[in-house]
């Protein structure tokens, strides 16, 4: 089954598939393990920092290693790329989806280079994500409160998204109607009057949810279902996660200098955020 049968699937069946940003190897040990253990469909995904720091060469080959040993579907999703010539290097690489961040450029901008990704992608049945506002915060467990007024103002145009969708051709839309990068104190609600609203008007297009961290578990559950949101995106937490285990491991083992005998309890706290996040996006046993 290729990407998009996996999001129609996912679209029919009202379940979204995670996406987790896999900042180091035992993040990605810990995503798979995980959606082995919940026989759950997975998408790993990478930043530019996160392609920077491994390779797009190795991150290929240690998908496909990944797939074969946990026997499970694991997509594989560029994250954020804001250049067109990052966007083609994953399709030329093989990627399964790539998520063209535009909303820095001009709307005219933004569909004429998204246009391009297209139809190198859609040459390789690879999916090409879109996005026109920009999604505010960025992942990590933010100490300051939002403004939430002003974050309102970037909240999606259905008719701006609907014209987008079509002048590009793209398949999936980053919708933001509330969701944000990483977690804060004053969480927003999200805008499901404005989901509804979304999903109306693009009804043939697949939706996905970004910064999937600090949003309660009902609040995704109702995106899910109101929204047919089929992709969330999760970063902060499995991070926040991870360093936190990290930190405790080594306070506990300050003569330890062999780090992979850190790692076993590193992992399962990451797997265990994981494995949350897959009960309540309802995706386990559908692999
Ligand atoms: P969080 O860091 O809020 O989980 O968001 C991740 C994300 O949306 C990556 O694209």
């Amino acid at each position: 089954m290729t990407a998009r049968d996996w999001f129609a699937k996912a679209q029919s069946e009202g379940f979204a598939i995670g996406a987790f940003n896999v900042d180091n190897l035992d993040i990605l040990k810990a995503v798979c393990e995980a959606a082995a253990k919940k026989k759950s469909p997975v998408m790993l995904e990478f930043s530019q920092g996160e392609v920077g720091y491994f390779g797009l060469e190795n991150i290929v080959d240690l998908v496909a290693n990944a797939r074969e040993h946990y026997d499970i579907p694991i997509l594989l999703n560029l994250d954020h790329a804001k250049k067109v010539e990052e966007s083609l290097a994953a399709v030329d690489a093989g990627f399964d989806e790539v998520h063209f961040d535009g909303s820095e450029l001009t709307f005219e901008e933004n569909v004429q280079y998204c246009r391009k990704i297209v139809e190198a992608a859609h040459t390789k049945e690879i999916l090409v994500e879109g996005e026109i506002d920009k999604i505010s915060g960025s992942s990590e467990v933010h100490e300051q409160d939002l403004n939430l007024e002003t974050l309102k103002a970037s909240y999606t145009d259905p008719e701006k998204a609907a014209k987008f969708v079509q002048a590009t051709g793209m398949d999936i839309f980053a919708a933001v109607f509330g969701n944000v990068h990483g977690t804060f104190p004053n969480q927003p609600d999200l805008d499901f009057e404005l989901l509804a609203a979304i999903r109306e008007v693009l009804y043939k297009t697949f939706l996905s949810m970004h910064g999937g961290s600090g949003i309660p578990a009902e609040q995704v559950k109702e995106a899910i279902k109101i929204g047919k949101i089929v992709k969330i995106n999760v970063n902060t937490e499995i991070r926040q996660a991870f360093r936190d285990a990290l930190v405790e491991e080594m306070g506990e083992n300050p003569e330890q200098s062999t780090y992979y005998k850190l790692t076993p309890d590193i992992v399962r706290a990451v797997m265990a955020v994981v494995e949350a996040k897959i009960d309540v996006f309802g995706s386990e046993g559908k692999a």
